[in-house]
């Protein structure tokens, strides 16, 4: 606040209030708690609003019947050039100026205080930390908890040893490359045993950095090889190939797409300790994951991952596959181009959620 990266106004309520006593609260038809009243609500609003000159501002009301807070809900709110909270107290502000002024009624948790006023400090604060500048270190920004949808690593300082227990050892290193491994696998492990439930809008990429490869089984050349690099490309994908099983058309893709790697084989690519693969294709089969699923297993493995992908479910039944641990993921969209397949399944696993 001081060097003007943001402002925060205070708004005493009790200064729209009517009468001699102010008065701002009502009783509550039919429960006969007290309730915070449309009109001086409205006259509080209005008073707000002269500071938003010509900006629209963005109405908040804490309450335990909002909707949880969470980091994505913070960086929507800090975009916004102008936030007001309306802090309630007892049972709150009467819905009638909830329906037409408040734009968003948000919980910070399932417990209940006695007002708005801790919310609506803790929104204040994280939605600062996102203002540039405000945080010295941008990088901390973004590593910490919940930025990507995950859980943050450990921390330590000196001693190195205290009361029995050492600093990991790889701290110590001074190995960028075994130091950033192991931070991102604290923080997997912290997000799969303690918040398994943040999976789904985790952003998984980061967290496994090189390791995911993608092969392509082609049944015939229109296989647009120019968009599918770019989506490897957008997904930083650095490794991928294509299965072609006849020499014919593995020639045919050789001249269509010289830099391809087409394979005639799964032979080489499975021989890899340890790989995990994920077989992507657009149908319907029982025994096939959920995409959740799939994404929690990624995670949980240590090696490389392998999604192959095919147009339909028989082509993905070859002997090479058999014995090797893998898991099937049927994409519900059907009767797509492998292309189309591609794009979604890994926008799914890998994408921005
Ligand atoms: N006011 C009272 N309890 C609250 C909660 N859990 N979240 C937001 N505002 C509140």
């Amino acid at each position: 606040m001081k060097n003007n990266l943001l402002r925060v106004n205070l708004i005493n309520l009790r200064d729209f209030g009517k009468g001699n006593y102010r008065q701002l609260d009502d009783y509550a038809f039919g429960s006969g708690g007290m309730v915070f009243a449309a009109p001086q609500l409205k006259a509080a609003l209005d008073y707000a609003n002269l500071e938003s000159k010509n900006i629209k501002p963005f109405v908040v009301y804490p309450s335990p019947q909002g909707v949880l807070i969470n980091q994505e809900l913070i960086e929507s709110l800090a975009h916004q050039e102008h936030v007001i909270i309306f802090c309630g107290h007892y049972e709150g502000l009467d819905e009638r100026f909830v329906e037409k002024y408040v734009n968003l009624e948000v919980s910070i948790g399932d417990c209940v205080l006695t007002g708005g006023e801790l919310p609506a400090m803790i929104m204040i604060d994280s939605m600062s930390r996102l203002v540039p500048g405000v945080v010295g270190k941008t990088q901390a920004v973004i590593e910490d908890s919940f930025y990507r949808g995950m859980l943050d690593n450990p921390n330590y300082t000196r001693p190195f040893e205290w009361e029995g227990l050492r600093v990991p050892e790889v701290l110590l290193s001074g190995n960028d490359k075994q130091v950033s491994h192991w931070r991102r696998r604290e923080a997997v492990k912290r997000t799969l045993t303690r918040r398994p439930d943040l999976i789904s809008r985790a952003s998984i990429r980061d967290y496994l950095a090189d390791k995911v490869r993608v092969l392509i089984i082609a049944h015939d050349e229109n296989i647009e090889l120019e968009s599918l690099g770019a989506l490897c490309e957008a997904y930083e994908l650095s490794r991928s190939y294509v299965l072609a099983k006849s020499h014919e058309l593995r020639e045919k893709i050789k001249n269509l797409y010289p830099e391809a790697k087409v394979l005639g084989s799964l032979d080489k690519i499975l021989s890899e300790d340890n790989l995990l693969i994920v077989k992507i294709f657009s149908g319907s089969k029982n025994n096939s994951l959920h995409s959740l699923e799939v994404k929690r297993r990624c995670l949980e493995h240590e090696g490389s991952i392998l999604f192959i992908f095919a147009q339909d479910e028989s082509e993905l039944e070859s002997e090479a596959l058999e014995g090797v641990s893998s898991y099937l993921y049927e994409s519900e969209i059907n009767n797509v181009s492998l292309n189309i397949l591609i794009g979604t399944a890994l926008d799914r696993f890998l994408g921005k959620r």
